[in-house]
């Protein structure tokens, strides 16, 4: 069994929100982290796309030596996730655990609401797996969960968009359709990666008592509390504090574009998934 870094995946660089916190919350671990940019966005496409292209990305992290990989994108939870747990999983590797982050987040949610009315935004792909309102329902019965797809969402942050009239449009058009959908709502829970790049925007668009949870942190608690739970990959996973990044697509613009949501000067490398 070989030891490695934890793969992070992304369909692009919303991950790299996920990522932030991982490193922050765990800092000796090494990480290599994997957007898919070449076919990005994941949220509108088919499910046989998503789990194609997800199992593509997960191979390649194993490939890399990863024993464990962190699906840091919820399209990809919501529609690969337990396919890839299942069926390839017990004949890739095993040994190596696939985790998503759509079951942790729905663990703590129920924490935040006063009014017992929580609205969550998500890609179209999420959102009509109803994979949030069946596992906050299973948790937290009591909770009314109302959603609402934001398709143009993660084009504007792939894109860099994200800071001008047009993107304030489409936000204030999504917020505003969630809240005349559940006007209770007092906690808003962004279920994709991709959307704290759009925070100051969703929060100028929302009613000052409304709390808006984002997936970082909370994805970064659940995994140290996985690694505790099961030293038997704690032990596998190795820690010198590096940290890679990779991309599908052409690295001189993930390096200029990740950087920028990453905070600090990327250098990535481009690679190849098998088809
Ligand atoms: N960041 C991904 C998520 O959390 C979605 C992005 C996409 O549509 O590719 O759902």
């Amino acid at each position: 069994m070989q030891n490695g870094p934890i793969g992070v995946f992304d369909s692009g660089y919303g991950g790299l929100t996920v990522l932030k916190e991982l490193v922050q919350k765990l800092p000796e671990y090494d990480y290599v982290y994997l957007g898919d940019n070449a076919r990005a966005p994941y949220g509108t496409r088919s499910f046989e796309a998503i789990y194609e292209y997800t199992l593509q990305c997960v191979k390649k992290l194993f490939e890399l030596g990863c024993p464990l990989v962190i699906l840091a994108c919820n399209t990809a939870s919501a529609k690969a996730l337990r396919t890839i747990q299942q069926k390839d999983l017990p004949l890739l590797q095993p040994q190596n655990r696939v985790l998503g982050i759509i079951r942790p987040t729905a663990e703590v949610v129920g924490q935040y609401t006063q009014s017992n009315h929580i609205g969550v935004v998500g890609t179209t792909g999420t959102i009509t797996s109803e994979s949030y309102v069946l596992e906050i329902g299973k948790l937290f019965p009591q909770l009314t969960v109302t959603q609402e797809a934001c398709p143009m969402w993660v084009p504007l942050v792939e894109n860099n968009e994200m800071n001008n009239e047009g993107a304030r449009y489409f936000v204030k058009q999504h917020v505003n359709q969630l809240l005349q959908k559940d006007p209770l709502i007092d906690t808003l829970l962004l279920g994709c990666t991709h959307y704290p790049l759009l925070m100051p925007l969703i929060e100028q668009a929302l009613p000052p008592h409304v709390k808006v949870l984002s997936q970082g942190t909370i994805v970064a608690n659940s995994l140290a509390d996985y690694l505790q739970r099961h030293p038997e990959m704690q032990t596998r996973l190795t820690q010198k504090g590096e940290r890679t990044f990779l991309t599908t697509d052409t690295n001189e613009q993930f390096n200029k574009q990740g950087t920028l949501f990453w905070g600090a000067p990327i250098v990535s490398q481009q690679v190849h998934v098998h088809e």
